[in-house]
């Protein structure tokens, strides 16, 4: 196992954000983890990454427990990327800047030229954007950086916050192929996805979310026969 998230319970300030909530991922596995608005999904990301504290509960990764482990050091030293929902991209920073921003800051990685290739194999799209200014990328692009920002640490796991959102059909289907040739990397990745349609075509296994608590885990496309668990996530 990767990552298992054993029962942890996250607050923010008096509000109790996430429930007794247990996630597993395997080495090179894609799960989705979809819910509606306010579900909880970028909140267990953030717990992930260690950006909000677990009250209780444990957080295990390739096995080595890191529940107070401060969020740098699980992105650049044990292998967790996070591509956050809003992509944070500087403006004032070129594509190329904001891109090799965390292997500057890491100094773990030496070679830049290797990077590069990985990303342009995946985002063909991105050396056109090279030298261009972070103010001047549309929210797709924006997307696109961020993601490869995170790829460019060279994760284990990789965490995307709604990488598909904003995003027509077409472009949706351009991510998805994106996802599909990191996960041939051998790249774990957790999508989380308020649109269940999106979440169900991406993962190998899903997880629901709903006030916190997860209310369903398996195979993402026996979640349409449950009309029930559909009406929530959906937030009927
Ligand atoms: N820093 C915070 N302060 C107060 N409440 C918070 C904070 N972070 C999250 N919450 C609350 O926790 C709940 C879960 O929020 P979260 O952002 O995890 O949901 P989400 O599933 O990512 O939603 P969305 O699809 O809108 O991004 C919401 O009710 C939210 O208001
Ligand atoms: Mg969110």
């Amino acid at each position: 196992m990767l990552l298992e998230a054993n029962r942890i319970n996250v607050n923010i300030g008096p509000v109790q954000v996430l429930r007794n909530l247990t996630i597993n991922i395997e080495k090179g596995e894609t799960i989705s983890l979809v819910g509606r608005n306010g579900a909880g999904k970028t909140s267990t990301i953030k717990s992930i990454i260690g950006l909000y504290q677990v009250k209780s509960g444990k957080i295990i990764f390739d096995g080595q427990e890191i529940t107070t482990v401060p969020p740098h050091v699980r992105a650049t030293e044990l292998g967790i990327g996070y591509s956050p929902e809003d992509s944070r991209v500087f403006p004032d920073l070129t594509v190329e800047e904001n891109i090799k921003l965390g292997i500057w800051l890491s100094r773990r990685i030496k070679d830049e030229k290797e990077i590069e290739e990985i990303i342009f194999s995946i985002f063909t799209e991105i050396k056109k954007l090279w030298k261009r200014r972070g103010l001047y990328c549309s929210g797709g692009e924006k997307k696109m950086v961020s993601i490869a920002r995170a790829l460019a640490l060279k994760p284990k796991l990789l965490l995307l916050d709604e990488a598909f959102e904003g995003l027509a059909p077409i472009v949706v289907d351009r991510f998805i192929k994106a996802v599909n040739q990191i996960k041939e990397m051998g790249i774990a990745i957790l999508v989380a996805e308020s649109n269940v349609n999106n979440a169900a075509r991406v993962g190998e296994r899903l997880y629901a979310i709903d006030r916190g608590e997860i209310i369903y885990e398996g195979e993402p496309q026996k979640i349409f026969q449950d009309q029930t668990l559909l009406n929530i996530i959906r937030g009927y």
